[in-house]
């Protein structure tokens, strides 16, 4: 049923929002600006309720979630994906595809973004569009700038075979952990570090149990936000315009904040003094892609080399 059991005497429609980060993020701030545009120009008719920091739902059991119902929305990283049943997702995974954010857009608003989410369809699923975080970060209690310095180190990873892949070729042991258990695993050394970016390094409070942060920007990561097609079609066209237009603006404005806060986290980072702040050179960030460079051959069949073709061709390469 669209309208939730939570609150019965609610007359309207009722969007339940999903996520597992903080709110000061680029995502957190993206959903709340969401939930103001559908209130306001719904006049209160929907309501948008957003349940941050895996609240109510986590990585292992939202997608279950959104498909029976108890949910309306979710925003899961891209990386996510591929353990869904969506391997071509994992392409964003891939270690230093991606130079700037600008190379970021030009894939994910083109025919290879617009086709990714189309094909969501398999599973029942609608994409609603892409959201990025930013780039992301190395972090351990020592600096992580050679390959050498991740021999043997228990890294916590997203469920992606690539960045699983990608940590086994710098000589690290991948575990993949849901994101909310995460700063708990590091704070007991089950994992010694782990990659994020900054905004969700700092709101995550990882910096009290990682002494080393090390700017090595070695992958993308982003978001897609997905509804299940039962709830998308049981909508009327004027709703399902109104909240696609919000939803654009609002990623939009996510888009724009995303280096912002990536940025306000580094300053925080610094001024907290409690986690070393490395910046590599760029001999030893070549040395890091060089070392990674195997994973593209060893996933080129598992993303497809379509999929691959179609990104570089967009990236003009
Ligand atoms: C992670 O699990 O590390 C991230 O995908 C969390 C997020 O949603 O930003």
């Amino acid at each position: 049923m669209l309208l939730c059991t939570q609150t019965p005497a609610h007359a309207g429609l009722l969007i339940r929002f999903s996520h597992v980060v903080a709110e000061d993020t680029p995502k957190g701030l993206a959903a709340q600006r969401f939930k103001v545009l559908v209130e306001q120009r719904s006049q209160g008719r929907i309501t948008v309720v957003v349940y941050p920091g895996a609240q109510l739902y986590g990585d292992r059991d939202e997608m279950e979630a959104l498909q029976i119902g108890a949910v309306e929305m979710l925003a899961p990283s891209l990386s996510k994906f591929g353990r869904l049943g969506f391997p071509e997702f994992e392409l964003f995974d891939l270690p230093f595809l991606f130079g700037n954010m600008q190379e970021v857009q030009i894939v994910t608003t083109g025919p290879v973004g617009q086709k990714l989410l189309a094909g969501l369809a398999r599973q029942h699923l609608v994409g609603l569009g892409y959201l990025n975080n930013g780039f992301k970060q190395m972090s351990g209690n020592r600096p992580l700038l050679e390959p050498a310095d991740f021999a043997g180190l228990r890294m916590r990873v997203q469920a992606s075979r690539v960045i699983a892949a990608q940590m086994r070729a710098l000589g690290a042991y991948p575990v993949a952990l849901p994101f909310s258990e995460t700063r708990e695993a590091l704070g007991q050394n089950v994992v010694r570090g782990t990659e994020n970016p900054l905004s969700n390094f700092w709101t995550q409070n990882m910096h009290t149990v990682q002494t080393d942060l090390s700017l090595t920007n070695h992958g993308y990561l982003g978001y897609a936000i997905v509804t299940s097609e039962r709830f998308w079609l049981s909508l009327n066209e004027a709703d399902r315009i109104l909240i696609s237009r919000a939803l654009r603006e609002a990623l939009d404005f996510g888009n724009q904040i995303a280096d912002a806060q990536n940025d306000k986290a580094l300053n925080a980072l610094r001024e907290s003094a409690t986690t070393r702040v490395h910046t590599l050179t760029p001999a030893q960030r070549t040395r890091l892609r060089k070392t990674v460079q195997p994973v593209y051959e060893q996933f080129n069949h598992r993303v497809g080399p379509q999929w691959i073709r179609d990104v570089e061709k967009a990236l003009a390469r």
